[in-house]
């Protein structure tokens, strides 16, 4: 296997760029941002594939489905593919059988995958006579997933946090009603979520105030196919009639106020995607401990002047420890209007760390009306 000095064609460099774009559009949770393109050996891009999420084909197998479905012959060709295809079986094929079957020749890849299961492929591959090298664009495809790559490496679960407030950053009113401070379209984008997640959590103050289901449900009520483990973190008891409790035995409660060591819990029980639902207790103490891999905001045009704020105190007592969250164009974008609300997509900044902090004007201006809500005063 060759590294990162080879020498690689300007279509390959750029394929290599058209793979990192295309992994942009899956979402990001469980499994890698991964995209794939599949080069003529004239260095014309024949196809392209992106993971769509645990469960979903992977960006190899999706490149040589698209391929096929437009009668092109893979044979001979290079494969570009932004991690290191994987050797395993879970919820789908080993990517690197997949390749082999497709008569594929080379395989480009970025970055190799540091999953125990998953890691390999280049060994299988190179086995089986195909031509592998790794290292192009090794950067940016690290960059597209540190926060990832951080969670494999701490055995921990991808932690996406969620926060349904009004404009002034409330998530209840006075008197504790909440349901409901979003729009439909957003419950609906929130339910969808719970359905790819492996688990979802909140704090025991949110289950005996609200006594909420936390099921995937969809838009009419019924019950999604895939549903998320309901996890509640605190240590007073969770009553024996809780809804959240439910009678599919996908319930759990965590002991414990340490967010590390609920995070531990999960991942014995296989939880790889967490989503951490409220309220304002939970998510600051996982945001203090620099926890959160993703923020997702759903932001209603609504004031409320009091009332519970989203956030506690997160232990920063000057501007210069603020925590600068990152616009995330991954899975569907930015900033996206749904109904009535914005919703918003953040990476964390570990994960925003390399990249230039100007880019978050760039990013709003670039989006027409939402922009405005975003980059009037300072
Ligand atoms: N709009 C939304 O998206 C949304 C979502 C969820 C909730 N909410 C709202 O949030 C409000 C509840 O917020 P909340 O803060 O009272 O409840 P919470 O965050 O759900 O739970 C707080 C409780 O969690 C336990 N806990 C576990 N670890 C902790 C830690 N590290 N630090 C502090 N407490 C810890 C404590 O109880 P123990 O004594 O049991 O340990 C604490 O009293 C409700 O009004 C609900 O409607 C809104």
């Amino acid at each position: 296997m060759s590294t990162a000095s080879t020498l690689y064609s300007a279509a390959e460099d750029a394929a290599m760029e058209a793979a990192l774009e295309a992994a942009l559009a899956g979402p990001r949770g469980a499994n890698p941002l991964v995209g794939a393109v599949i080069l003529s050996p004239q260095g014309e891009q024949l196809a392209t594939g992106y993971h769509r999420g645990a469960g979903t084909a992977h960006a190899e197998a999706d490149a040589i489905f698209e391929a096929r479905k437009n009668g092109v012959d893979t044979a001979g060709t290079t494969m570009i593919v932004t991690l290191e295809p994987c050797n395993h079986v879970g919820r789908t094929g080993p990517c690197a059988q997949a390749i082999i079957e497709a008569g594929i020749a080379r395989v480009i890849y970025a970055v190799d995958d540091p999953h125990d299961p998953a890691a390999g492929g280049a060994r299988t591959l190179t086995a089986a006579g195909v031509q592998v090298s790794s290292g192009l664009k090794s950067g940016k495809a690290l960059d597209l997933n540190r926060d990832w790559f951080d969670a494999v490496a701490a055995k921990r679960p991808f932690v996406t946090l969620h926060i349904a407030q009004t404009l002034d950053s409330r998530i209840a009113a006075v008197d504790g009603t909440s349901q409901w401070i979003s729009c439909p379209e957003s419950l609906a984008d929130n339910h969808g979520l719970r359905g790819l997640i492996d688990a979802i959590l909140v704090g025991t103050g949110t289950v005996l105030i609200d006594n909420p289901r936390l099921t995937a449900r969809t838009p009419d009520g019924e019950l999604s196919a895939r549903q998320p483990l309901r996890a509640v973190m605190g240590l007073r008891e969770i009553p024996e009639d809780a809804a959240v409790r439910g009678t599919d035995g996908r319930f759990v409660h965590l002991p414990t106020r340490d967010p590390a060591e609920a995070l531990g819990m999960l991942f014995e029980q296989g939880v790889r995607h967490l989503m951490v639902e409220g309220g304002s207790s939970i998510l600051s103490t996982f945001l203090a401990a620099d926890l959160v891999d993703e923020l997702i905001v759903y932001l209603a045009p609504t004031l409320l002047g009091s009332g519970t704020p989203a956030l506690n105190d997160l232990g920063i007592t000057t501007l210069a420890d603020a925590q600068h969250w990152s616009w995330d164009e991954a899975g569907g974008g930015a900033v996206r209007i749904l109904g009535n609300d914005l919703r918003l997509h953040l990476r964390s900044p570990r994960g925003a760390a390399n990249i230039n902090r100007n880019s978050v004007s760039q990013t709003t201006a670039a989006r027409g009306e939402a922009a405005e809500y975003l980059t009037g005063g300072n």
